[in-house]
């Protein structure tokens, strides 16, 4: 495997939760780390990519310079950060857990405690990676998560064809120390062209070296062939 692939690679990663206000006190979100996204970018890194986070808040020390990660809030700020950023990207990484509704309003003072029950109504927020798909360039590499707790192949699969991902990392979401909330994760790499690569249970930071190699095979395999090469192989 090649690294050299990397280096001055543009790769933006969306990792982390997003919120979405219900009052001023209160929030929608996920159980999302974003663990698995910053050991994606922190690998990256590494290897001499030029890696910038979109990252919805969480908890994480980083050894990722400040200037390298943009902090968002909620799903509509992410879209317009990864949209920005999306311009001149070699590979967009779409891990972040995003809320897929927000408060149709949100109230301005705290909500009080009232007789009965109390109805919240949910407007749909856009789909960052389904968005980004309507003007993903020839070249650019998309990778899609999905998390799944059934159906786990067809849901991702699914995705991976509407989103135009050219992978997907299929994550299950057990009781057994995979998924939102654990240090390890068991996925499965799907590519589009439905070649499955089964990976077993282990620490996100190895999961992320896993995804990085995957990665590195993808842009090798995407490289324009060198115009010398080309006059060889008519040789
Ligand atoms: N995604 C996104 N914006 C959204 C929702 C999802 O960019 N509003 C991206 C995620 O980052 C992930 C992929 O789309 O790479 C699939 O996300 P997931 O939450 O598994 O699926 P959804 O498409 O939201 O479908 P569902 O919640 O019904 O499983």
């Amino acid at each position: 495997m090649n690294i050299a692939s990397l280096k001055y690679k543009r790769i933006i990663i969306t990792a982390g939760p997003t919120r979405e206000a219900i009052d001023p006190v209160r929030f929608i979100s996920n159980n999302s780390t974003g663990k698995m996204g910053y050991a994606i970018a922190e690998y990256l890194h590494s290897l001499g990519a030029d890696v910038r986070v979109v990252s919805g808040p969480v908890n994480i020390k980083t050894t990722l310079a400040a200037k390298q990660i943009t902090n968002v809030v909620t799903a509509e700020e992410m879209m317009e950060v990864t949209q920005y950023l999306a311009t001149d990207a070699d590979v967009i990484i779409f891990s972040a857990a995003v809320a897929d509704y927000k408060c149709a309003v949100v109230a301005n003072q705290k909500i009080k405690k009232q007789e009965g029950s109390l109805h919240i109504s949910l407007i749909p927020n856009p789909d960052i990676a389904f968005e980004l798909s309507k003007t993903k360039k020839p070249g650019q590499l998309f990778v899609g998560f999905a998390l799944e707790t059934e159906n786990g192949l067809p849901n991702a699969i699914s995705k991976m064809h509407r989103k135009k991902f050219d992978f997907v990392v299929l994550n299950i979401q057990d009781s057994k120390g995979s998924g939102f909330g654990f240090d390890t994760n068991r996925v499965k790499l799907i590519d589009n062209d439905l070649r499955i690569t089964d990976c077993e249970l282990k620490l996100k930071s190895l999961v992320a070296v896993d995804i990085v190699n995957h990665l590195i095979i993808k842009l090798q395999s995407s490289l324009p062939i060198a115009a010398d090469k080309k006059s060889l192989s008519y040789a």
